[in-house]
């Protein structure tokens, strides 16, 4: 056999997520430690995680409750699946997480965001099929969204590029209007105005009939289309909608739930309860992949009215409620309430607006956006579309932060346990970049 610890690394096996992989080898940025809001790099420089991983480390990184509950677990019962069998952590996981959701009572465990989606779009469909009304087939997303990239997130997804190499995938889904426009720049936090957008689902309701329609999925603030928080007044008048023609609303917290907002949920801090919620990432602090989706026992209970002896729904993963994963939620649940990292949010998220908008009057800024913990600094394009956020992206890597470039925003979701220190010092950098 060959000795593979010995093969050379020439950076090309690894087919790596979303990466120009012909460019990554011409500067590889390698990570190799982190704790707290700090990532290390291979030689040894530290940088503020200005993106909280991917919008997932919420409680910081090396959290030592959360490390040392995924290796006692590993070495107690490492696996085991929950097909008709089960083990206590994954029920008392799900416990802990729906204490957080209020109106929610149950959760149907994933391993990543876009299995929750796929997931919620299956529960959709068949929750109407039980409800006799198959004819629903029609979902509604948005322009700018994201909601992962399995098939069913890539057929919601509003963003062309993620679209373009994959042609139709699920059929019957329609687009509204994403919320940004020039009237809402600058705003802080909701955009005042904007909420008359939510009539785009009227329109696709006029147009196709609302009993054609079977759910409407919003990440309550776009996240991964550049960070765009709602209008006041969208996501109450898309509930309004939804209830009238018996549509389900579903809110795609995968990055807002977990605290990013201030709450559990960010349809807490909006006060718009919807009927499904998807989930991840910050569910384990990303220590252990998971996800989820939410459900109030309304929806569940259309899937018990089969044989006691059918499973409720044709759908699980192998992974479904991992032992490791569900010890790293229940850790990293005692985590956000012990170290009241919540609270935190609440504390220093206008400190961090004020951070965010003093940045407006410098050269090249075209739009500020925040919300809780998230921000975006989007800038004037210069020559290609991107070039302006890439070059940041570089220069502020060099100077020590972190930001994921979307186009030319530069997005933004440091660990929920920064302080204010930390955000003057993200202030400075920024500062120093934009007055080059
Ligand atoms: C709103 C939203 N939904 C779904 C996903 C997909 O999650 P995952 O990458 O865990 O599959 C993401 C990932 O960023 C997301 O931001």
């Amino acid at each position: 056999m060959p000795d593979t610890a010995r093969a050379p690394n020439d950076l090309d096996s690894f087919w790596m997520p979303f990466t120009p992989s012909r460019t990554f080898k011409d500067n590889p940025r390698m990570i190799t430690g982190a704790k707290g809001i700090h990532y290390t790099d291979v030689s040894g420089k530290e940088l503020i995680d200005g993106t909280g991983g991917l919008w997932c480390c919420n409680a910081g990184h090396g959290h030592p409750g959360i490390t040392k509950a995924i290796q006692d677990q590993a070495a107690t019962l490492d696996y085991v699946h929950n097909f008709n069998q089960g083990h206590p952590i994954a029920f008392e996981a799900a416990s802990r997480v729906v204490a957080l959701a209020p109106g929610f009572d149950h959760i149907f465990f994933t391993n990543s965001g876009s299995e929750a989606i796929d997931t919620a779009m299956k529960i959709a469909l068949a929750y109407h099929r039980a409800q006799g009304q198959a004819e629903r087939r029609i979902l509604v997303a948005r322009e700018k969204a994201y909601h992962g990239i399995n098939v069913g997130g890539t057929s919601l997804a509003g963003l062309p590029l993620n679209r373009a190499q994959f042609g139709t995938l699920y059929p019957h889904v329609h687009h509204m209007r994403n919320t940004g426009t020039e009237a809402n720049r600058f705003s802080r936090g909701q955009p005042e105005s904007g909420a008359e957008m939510a009539e785009d689902l009227q329109r696709l309701v006029d147009l196709h009939g609302g009993g054609n329609i079977a759910a409407v999925f919003v990440e309550p603030v776009v996240g991964a289309g550049g960070v765009y928080p709602p209008p006041k007044g969208y996501l109450e008048r898309l509930r309004e909608i939804c209830d009238t023609h018996g549509i389900l609303l579903v809110f795609d917290e995968v990055i807002t739930g977990f605290g990013r907002t201030g709450e559990a949920f960010a349809y807490q801090a909006f006060g718009v309860t919807p009927d499904l919620i998807t989930c991840a990432k910050g569910i384990t602090n990303a220590t252990v992949p998971m996800g989820g989706v939410l459900v109030p026992t309304r929806v569940r209970e259309a899937f018990l009215k089969g044989p006691h002896a059918m499973p409720d729904l044709f759908h699980g993963y192998t992974y479904s409620g991992h032992p490791l994963a569900a010890a790293a939620a229940i850790a990293t649940l005692d985590a956000y309430r012990d170290d009241e990292i919540f609270e935190n949010v609440k504390r220093v998220a206008p400190v961090w607006e004020d951070m965010l908008h003093g940045l407006a009057d410098l050269p090249g800024v075209k739009d500020i956006r925040n919300y809780g913990l998230l921000g975006a600094v989007e800038l004037e394009t210069q020559g290609d579309v991107g070039a302006a956020g890439k070059a940041a992206h570089a220069a502020l890597w060099d100077a020590g932060l972190i930001v994921r470039p979307i186009g030319d925003s530069c997005a933004m979701s440091p660990p929920l346990i920064l302080t204010e220190d930390d955000i003057a010092r993200i202030g400075d950098i920024w500062r120093t970049y934009l007055k080059g």
